[in-house]
């Protein structure tokens, strides 16, 4: 017997144990011994009934999926599940942790389910560009019904156990240890003389509903909400063989969906996705010894847009946290502001009246800096300005217990001069959060100069506490994110100055996967920041280098973007719909008038290129300055915190599979265009001329 997978005769009972840390994913030698002890428990003469339970803090939490992409390795699972499932003896999966993919369709195999209250079960190969392909799309339906089968698998978000029970994909649940509630259900089944109850000769899932209507609604919704996706589809076809088909043969069908999308370059990019964000975690030169501070209260020193939603992110996570404004006019309206964010929630049902109660309470508006004296971590989000930032880094440290960290949100101020303000530099270290603070996923911790080892890895695990992906970056102008962001907002104003349009240049980059275009962006965020940004950057830059004019022309028109009704569009009142700004035509002509640009219509493929190539290149120069650590880092900076979409994987992966020489080709001919704003990066002539990729690139290479 294999040591991942034991088999333990517990009297009439096969017990049998799945041990493969960390979430005991089905790799071949748990296949393996799935089948070795499904088939001994079978033989054996003494046994009548089979409990299947997992070590550790989950059932199996599906595929392995680090073997995609490779050459296929026997037994496979539906075999393994098509063994389970046509035993004679009866088996129960006990489920604790999360069942997931494979894991759920292992259970499902199994003739009963239990699972622990706390539990919780789904089928989320979608987000990884696959179908369940384990018979999952046609099991679940013939138990929880064709709506629900479909919500689960189109979406890939788990549901709670009691949820799993309410639809019939649990039998029952149970507390307490999961080895005495399997024997005991175990013993249960034998004496009540249970025999297999076989999930794929169910029917009553499939009965009493109109399955024809259900799939034609969900395919409609996601050609238009999952627009370029190219798993959820062929999840619903999968679903649809489960009404149309006996099992043997929609399980057939099933799995050449599943190939499809196993061969699809999404599924490549999603699962990139998935190991990019795992890996961001880790820190190379962290030594392991290098151990959290506890953060038990925090401080957040600023009530405008950012520190309202930071202070949130504590409330959410339920700690304790500290609201500073300058006086009791302000501290009163970002209290009002951190109610009536949580209010909106309220309204639209994603939070209860009683939960906004609790965490409001949680949030304590000061103006004193003394009252900040036992904090354990402050954050700053006080004007962008050097001098007030200044002033505030050097009132905390007068007043601030020692060991507490001093972090500031900037967004592009250099942080090792914030921290050199302290007498505590090693203390100081960058928490970049996105706005809306409480609701985007990414948190850029910029390590600076003098920040300690254990104040990043206290940074990474509030980070975690709070529910964020955390990247590590250094110093620099804009960090990771923003820094790129400028050369692709350039060039997306360029475009329009040779004759695109707003609509033109956001619907390619909608239609190649962005979550918004770039002028949407600008308009939403305004457009007085990037003037800022732009004003500095000429500061520093060669007299002859040309800048874009056109978002300077709006600003100077007092047209700053939604804020004031309209920027690259036009905004009616009360409505973000953004509709075409008159006043803008003579603008693009004027600009292309002066540059002695003669307009012409662009196409896609090329905005593409001018726009996200851009991206790449300032990517390749932040790599190689090690203010990233690794590629994939960067690109869940963009997945996280700019709408990139998930199924590119990002833009330093993106460019991977378009393949660098291809990509330097073209950075090299608008480099002879357009000037030196496109000078290739070393690392990418380097690398194209190897033919290697961003991702086998390590720092010192
Ligand atoms: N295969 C291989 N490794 C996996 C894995 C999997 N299915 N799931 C997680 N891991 C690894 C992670 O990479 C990580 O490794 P690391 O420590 O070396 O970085 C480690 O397990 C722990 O993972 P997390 O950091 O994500 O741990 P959490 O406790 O936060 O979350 C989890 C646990 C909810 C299970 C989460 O890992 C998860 O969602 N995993 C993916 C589940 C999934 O997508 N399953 C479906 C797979 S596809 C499939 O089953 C196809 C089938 O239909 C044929
Ligand atoms: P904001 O202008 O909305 O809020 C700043 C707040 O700080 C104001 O309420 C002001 O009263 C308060 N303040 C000023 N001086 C203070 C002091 N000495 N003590 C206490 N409070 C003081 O600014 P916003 O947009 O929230 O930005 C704050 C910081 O976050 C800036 O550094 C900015 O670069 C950064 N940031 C902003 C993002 C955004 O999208 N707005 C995104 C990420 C970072």
């Amino acid at each position: 017997m294999s040591d991942v997978v034991r088999l333990e005769r517990r009297g009439a009972i096969a017990l049998i144990t799945v041990n493969n840390p960390p979430v005991n994913a089905l790799g071949v030698a748990v296949r393996q011994g799935l089948l070795e002890a499904f088939r001994a428990a079978e033989a054996d003469a003494e046994v009548r009934a089979v409990a299947l339970v997992c070590e550790g803090n989950t059932f199996i939490a599906g595929a392995d999926i680090k073997e995609f992409g490779k050459p296929p390795q026997a037994p496979s699972l539906p075999d393994v599940i098509a063994f389970i499932e046509g035993a004679s003896k009866p088996s129960v999966a006990v489920i604790h942790g999360t069942a997931l993919g494979g894991g759920l369709e292992v259970a499902l195999g199994c003739h009963y389910r239990i699972a622990r209250g706390d539990a919780k079960v789904g089928l989320p190969e979608v987000k990884l560009g696959l179908l369940p392909g384990a018979g999952g799309t046609q099991r679940l339906p013939r138990l929880a019904g064709v709506a629900k089968a479909l919500d689960m698998i189109v979406s890939g978000q788990p549901i709670g156990a009691a949820e799993a029970v309410e639809h019939h994909i649990v039998d029952e649940l149970f507390e307490g240890d999961l080895v005495e509630a399997g024997l005991a259900y175990a013993h249960r089944m034998v004496e009540e003389g249970r025999a297999p109850r076989r999930t794929g000769e169910q029917t009553r899932g499939l009965e009493g509903a109109d399955n024809e209507a259900l799939i034609a609604a969900r395919h409609a919704e996601v050609a238009k909400r999952m627009r370029g996706l190219f798993s959820p589809l062929r999840c619903i076809a999968a679903v649809e063989a489960a009404t149309r088909l006996p099992l043997a043969e929609g399980l057939r069908r099933e799995r050449e969906l599943f190939a499809e999308c196993l061969q699809s370059p999404q599924r490549a990019a999603l699962v990139h996705s998935f190991f990019a964000e795992r890996q961001a975690s880790k820190i190379a030169d962290l030594p392991a010894d290098a151990k959290p501070r506890e953060i038990r209260s925090a401080a957040v020193i600023g009530g405008g847009t950012m520190g309202v939603g930071i202070a949130l992110c504590f409330a959410n996570a339920g700690l304790p946290v500290k609201l500073l404004e300058i006086d009791d006019a302000a501290l009163g309206r970002a209290l009002q502001r951190a109610r009536d964010t949580y209010g909106a929630s309220v309204k639209r049902g994603s939070l209860s009246e009683e939960a906004m109660e609790k965490r409001l309470k949680l949030v304590e508006g000061v103006t004193d800096y003394a009252t900040l004296a036992e904090v354990d971590l402050v954050i700053e989000a006080v004007f962008e300005d050097m001098g007030v930032k200044q002033q505030v880094f050097e009132k905390l440290d007068a007043v601030c217990r020692p060991g507490a960290i001093l972090a500031s949100n900037t967004s592009s101020l250099d942080v090792n001069q914030i921290a050199a303000f302290t007498r505590r530099p090693e203390d100081v270290v960058g928490l970049h959060f996105f706005s809306p603070a409480n609701v985007m996923r990414l948190l850029e911790v910029v390590r600076g100069e003098k920040t300690s080892h254990e104040v990043l890895a206290t940074a990474m695990a509030i980070g975690k506490k709070l529910k964020k992906v955390s990247v590590v970056v250094g110093v620099c102008d804009g960090f990771v994110g923003n820094r790129m962001i400028f050369q692709y907002g350039r060039e997306a104003e360029f475009l329009l100055e040779e004759g695109a349009t707003p609509q033109q240049v956001d619907g390619a980059l909608r239609n190649f996967g962005m979550a918004m275009g770039p002028f949407a962006m600008r308009d939403l965020s305004g457009l007085d920041i990037g003037q800022a940004i732009r004003k500095r950057q000429r500061a520093t830059l060669p007299p002859d280098r040309d800048f874009p004019t056109v978002s300077d022309r709006l600003c100077e028109a007092g047209m700053l973007g939604q804020k004031t009704g309209a920027g690259y569009y036009r905004y009616e009142p009360g409505n973000r719909t953004p509709l075409e700004n008159p006043d803008l035509a003579p603008m693009l002509e004027a600009a292309s008038r002066e540059k002695g640009v003669e307009r012409r219509t662009l196409d896609e493929a090329y905005i593409i290129e001018r726009t996200i190539y851009a991206l790449v290149n300032e990517g390749a120069k932040i790599l190689e300055e090690g203010i990233a650590q690794r590629s994939s880092d960067i690109d869940v900076i963009y997945l996280n915190g700019y709408g990139f979409p998930a199924f590119r994987g990002g833009p330093m992966f993106y460019a991977d599979s378009v393949g660098l020489d291809t990509v330097l080709a073209k950075v090299k001919e608008l480099h002879a265009r357009c000037g030196d704003w496109w000078k290739p990066a070393p690392l990418l002539e380097r690398l194209a001329a190897e033919g290697r990729r961003f991702s086998d690139w390590q720092p010192g290479q």
